[in-house]
């Protein structure tokens, strides 16, 4: 296994590019099934879960090529509706699939995906939207298997305790667009990836209104065709380096970053001191407004909410805040496990239900910290950053499944950090 080794305690400078989103082209890959012509993916960040899921559809009888290193080529011309298990297992949103096989193949058959450590991910609205297109769903041996036979238009209310799906609007969209006759979906989510995803279907053929809003209508066609697709930029892996140039007090030009999908991330940064200036639709400039930034308050929430996806990073940023800072999910109301490890840091956290109470201000000193999940890495990292001496992050294999060549871009900012095999650790280290 692979860490992180950091030396903290320097300002990060320069430029950063960022990469394509993860959440957008991992549905892409997924959608591309839903036609038995060649499809282009562009922007594709280079990551495992990419991989994992080029992997997926190429067992599913796919041709998948990498042309390059951010361009993907796939053919889906004969395909099954059975996908691995021992692939699936490894990925939760290989359950993406499961619209568009039930969409082009009208059944599937996916492994249900299990428990997460950043809390509990049914997929019973993903269900209930195939459900009401006429599909019969039934989990048989740990097997989410879907008979669509009769997949028809139909209404489709996607709300849930926690707010909207963005997978579960993914695969309701992608069974509906090959079902035929109207399809409404009522609270889908409008997550800039679900448009992404709405964007490249039309270009398939898809007949899809309301695009960037909370009610969706699909008139079904009975065939897609391929298409070219270039990838949004990823709006969580831009953010993450506006925060690494507040928790180092650096100065970061973030390229191809676009400000409109970061409304809710940028008001809370600006409240907290953090200068974040719009260069262009697509470069920001990050630095420190004022001396000691402000104690922040977010709850996160869907789209344009405060993303769950920043929860993370915000509460090591909150440790070298002034005051106190409050921290609510409303996604994921469990996703806390980086706040131990922060801790060991030196920083002060109460837990209160589903809010961390992060007291600023406390120094944080470098430790060995264990990443749990792909954020929680990133928050572990930046709070490395910024911390007195050498911080070790083990269990970055979450890290690569997200952040595109994180240590390299990092180290272009003038970050120490290197990753290293474990068997090279020196004897003094003690987990
Ligand atoms: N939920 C249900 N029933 C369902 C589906 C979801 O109750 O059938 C609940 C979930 O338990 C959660 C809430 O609804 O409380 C929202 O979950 P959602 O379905 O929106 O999450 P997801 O689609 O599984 C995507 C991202 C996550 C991101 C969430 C929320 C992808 C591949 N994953 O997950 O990304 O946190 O939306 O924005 O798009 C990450 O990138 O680190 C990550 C975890």
């Amino acid at each position: 296994m692979e860490l992180f080794r950091i030396i903290g305690g320097h300002p990060l400078v320069g430029t950063v590019q960022i990469s394509g989103s993860k959440n957008a082209a991992l549905p892409q890959f997924a959608a591309t099934l839903l036609s038995s012509e060649e499809s282009i993916l562009e922007n594709v960040p280079d990551l495992s879960d990419i991989r994992f899921m080029a992997e997926i559809i190429s067992e599913l009888g796919a041709d998948v090529e990498q042309l390059d290193q951010t361009t993907w080529k796939i053919k889906p011309l004969n395909i099954t509706h059975c996908a691995p298990y021992e692939l699936v297992r490894k990925m939760r949103a290989s359950i993406c699939l499961l619209g568009p096989l039930t969409g082009r193949l009208k059944k599937a058959e996916i492994p249900m995906p299990g428990g997460c450590v950043i809390g509990q991910r049914p997929i019973d609205l993903h269900i209930r939207a195939l459900e009401c297109l006429g599909a019969n769903v039934e989990l048989d041996r740990g097997i989410v298997k879907v008979n669509g036979t009769n997949l028809k238009g139909n209404r489709i209310f996607l709300g849930g305790r926690h707010g909207s799906t963005v997978t579960g609007t993914s695969n309701a969209i992608m069974a509906a667009v090959l079902a035929p006759g109207v399809t409404t979906i009522e609270s889908s989510a409008c997550e800039p990836e679900i448009i992404d995803l709405c964007n490249m279907l039309v270009k398939m053929g898809a007949n899809i209104v309301g695009i960037g809003s909370h009610f969706l209508t699909i008139e079904g066609v009975s065939k897609l065709c391929g298409c070219t697709h270039k990838v949004i930029p990823d709006r969580i892996e831009a953010a993450t380096y506006a925060i690494a140039a507040a928790i180092t007090q650096g100065e970061i030009t973030i390229n191809g970053a676009v400000s409109e999908h970061l409304g809710s991330f940028i008001n809370v940064m600006q409240e907290s001191g953090v200068s974040i200036e719009t260069k262009s639709p697509s470069q920001l400039k990050v630095s420190l407004s004022q001396e000691e930034l402000n104690s922040l308050e977010i709850i996160t929430l869907p789209y344009p909410g405060f993303p769950t996806d920043l929860q993370a990073q915000t509460c090591a940023l909150a440790c070298k805040s002034n005051g106190l800072s409050i921290l609510t999910e409303r996604v994921y109301p469990s996703r806390f496990m980086h706040v131990p490890e922060l801790m060991r840091m030196g920083a002060d956290i109460a837990m209160e239900g589903a809010s961390s109470l992060v007291k600023g201000k406390n120094k944080l000193t470098g430790a060995p910290v264990m990443a749990s999940d792909l954020r929680a890495s990133a928050a572990l990292i930046l709070a490395g950053l910024a911390a007195e001496g050498e911080t070790w992050v083990q269990r970055i294999y979450h890290l690569d499944r997200g952040y595109d060549s994180f240590e390299k871009k990092l180290q272009g900012l003038g970050g120490i950090v290197e990753r290293i095999a474990e068997k090279d650790l020196p004897i003094s280290y003690s987990p």
